[in-house]
């Protein structure tokens, strides 16, 4: 990272030479640490409701590796010169209400004065070493699993253009708000290869990672990658954020699109995500299973959008 002269230790099972989503340190045969920090600046209106997308978001990376999330602590920029204290009070309100459905507890936090807002966590999680999953065991074979749709870059660009329906934000709202916990859970249950959650990069920077790291190549079915209503139509206007372009330049090499497709599949396979779902890689019969019980867990959306191949390696190829 950065051409930073990393450490490496015995005890320190994911690290940053391999960036995954959180680091991992060994303490017994028994159990290792999950830590991870992630804070943004305001995506939502609401105070409250931004409070819970940011924990929902910055705990997501403790349930991509598998992890239980234990402790948490706030991190918070304020504008304290120019905002009322009661925004800030709000939004700590939102983080805590997640906290509690997540059964973390927090445990302390920081703030310092900023022009702009920010808030989110500093999180530790616990795992068992041997448990642990990373971005970089898929195997050829294995099928892989979307567990929320995509186009929260897109409807909240035309959230900030005034074209979309207040049902429209709230549905897309809620599903940003929602813990991973479940699909985290479940994974572990059935029996996972590899698992990333979606976020800045969109569903294909993020595939591209785990291809790269796991040294295999991906086929992503377009038709069953799921996507919030209306994404397609404000995608079809225009209405792409700005992160997009970034996410197409970066991966412009290793991903390939099968002719005949509509251009705005490029801008929602691209579209950066917020708090969105885990992208999870596991055998074919595991990847049946973990389908029907999401499904039965109310993860409605959640589909097998691809699946891996041998080659090329750390390539993607979508339908
Ligand atoms: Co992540
Ligand atoms: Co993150
Ligand atoms: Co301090």
């Amino acid at each position: 990272m950065c051409g930073l002269p990393l450490v490496s230790h015995p005890n320190l099972i994911v690290g940053l030479e391999q960036a995954d989503d959180a680091g991992v340190y060994k303490l017994t045969e028994e159990l290792a640490i999950i830590q991870t920090i992630d804070f943004f600046t305001p995506i939502v209106d609401d105070p409250r409701t931004f409070g819970q997308i940011a924990v929902a978001n910055a705990l997501s990376d403790v349930y991509a590796m598998g992890g239980k999330p234990l402790t948490a602590m706030n991190v918070v920029c304020f504008p304290i010169k120019t905002m009322d204290i009661s925004v800030l009070r709000e939004i700590l309100i939102g983080g805590l209400e997640k906290m509690r459905e997540a059964e973390v507890v927090l445990v302390g936090g920081h703030s310092v004065e900023d022009q702009e807002l920010k808030y989110g966590l500093s999180v530790t999680g616990i795992i068992h070493p041997g448990r642990v999953v990373t971005k970089s065991g898929a195997r050829p074979g294995d099928k892989l699993i979307l567990t929320k749709p995509l186009g929260t870059g897109i409807i909240n660009t035309a959230l900030k253009g005034g074209l979309a329906a207040k049902e429209t934000v709230d549905r897309v709202v809620r599903y940003m708000a929602a813990l991973n916990s479940t699909a985290s859970e479940l994974m572990q249950e059935v029996g996972v290869h590899a698992c990333t959650d979606i976020t800045g990069f969109g569903l294909l920077g993020h595939a591209g990672e785990m291809a790269e790291n796991s040294a295999v190549g991906m086929k992503i079915y377009s038709a069953s990658v799921p996507v919030f209503a209306r994404t397609v139509e404000f995608a079809t206007m225009g209405l792409i954020p700005g992160g997009t372009h970034r996410n197409k330049q970066f991966r412009s090499k290793t991903v390939e699109f099968a002719g005949g497709l509509p251009d705005y599949l490029e801008d929602i396979l691209f579209d950066p995500q917020t708090s969105g779902g885990l992208l999870i890689s596991l055998g074919a019969a595991q990847a049946e299973s973990l389908l029907a019980r999401l499904h039965q867990a109310g993860t409605a959306e959640a589909s097998v959008v691809g699946e891996v191949v041998d080659h090329p390696k750390g390539k993607i190829i979508v339908k």
